[in-house]
């Protein structure tokens, strides 16, 4: 899968791609992820992308011309282009699945201040938001998002233990334990140090069951 993430701030990236299992997926080729600076897109003195609203009020907005000539850069047939807004379809696992298996190119864009003038809209795919607040800028939601679906790209996470996670399936994950056996009076259940690999199985079910039924009621729906 290839992500092309459009910022003003790439190098808020650097820890997020260069550390831990996007840093390996990336070396084995698994993704490519790049990143494209909005500002040399301008067609402006001094490298300015954005401006004072029309009609007054605070803030700046992002300017179409750099917005979408950088859009236009990368762009090929294949790519889905979305802008990340605290306006969007709200992601969660199953906008992720989705997504992963629509797209082999995806286009995420960063608004930043005020966000992007309203006529970018018209140049993209849709608007996806990371939930219901707002934050400085859409760096962090772009790592959320490409973070989220690279885990789905098959040898970036152990097959298994993605299918067992939470949400899939609609339930939570089950509770998981490691050594010791007794940490300060707190044990690790007899069936998890059994060896019996069906009753193993049948706890974690039931507790993957109650667990979503006490924390996550809706996803049972
Ligand atoms: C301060 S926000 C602009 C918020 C905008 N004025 C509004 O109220 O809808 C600046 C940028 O951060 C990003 N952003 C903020 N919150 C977000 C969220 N929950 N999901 C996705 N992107 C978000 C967007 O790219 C947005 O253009």
């Amino acid at each position: 899968m290839k992500i092309d993430i459009l910022t003003l701030f790439p190098r808020m990236f650097d820890g997020f791609i260069h550390e831990s299992i996007i840093k390996r997926a990336i070396e084995k080729g698994l993704v490519e992820i790049n990143l494209i600076n909005i500002r040399d897109f301008t067609l402006l003195k001094n490298g300015q992308v954005d401006d004072t609203p029309y009609g007054g009020g605070s803030g700046m907005v992002l300017m179409c011309e750099p917005v979408v000539r950088a859009i236009e850069k990368v762009r090929d047939e294949s790519a889905k282009v979305y802008l990340m807004s605290p306006q969007g379809q709200v992601f969660n696992e199953r906008v992720a699945s989705q997504i992963y298996n629509d797209t082999k190119h995806l286009i995420l864009v960063c608004g930043h201040y005020e966000g992007f003038d309203e006529r970018i809209k018209n140049f993209v795919d849709g608007e996806i938001s990371i939930g219901d607040y707002v934050l400085t800028g859409g760096e962090i939601p772009a790592m959320a998002i490409t973070d989220c679906l690279t885990r789905f790209i098959p040898g970036v996470i152990d097959a298994e233990s993605f299918q067992n996670e939470s949400f899939q399936n609609n339930l939570l994950d089950y509770p998981v334990y490691t050594k010791p056996r007794d940490f300060r009076g707190f044990k690790v259940p007899e069936v998890l140090l059994s060896g019996d690999h069906q009753k193993i199985f049948e706890y974690r079910r039931k507790e993957q069951i109650r667990i979503t039924k006490e924390k996550r009621p809706d996803l049972l729906k």
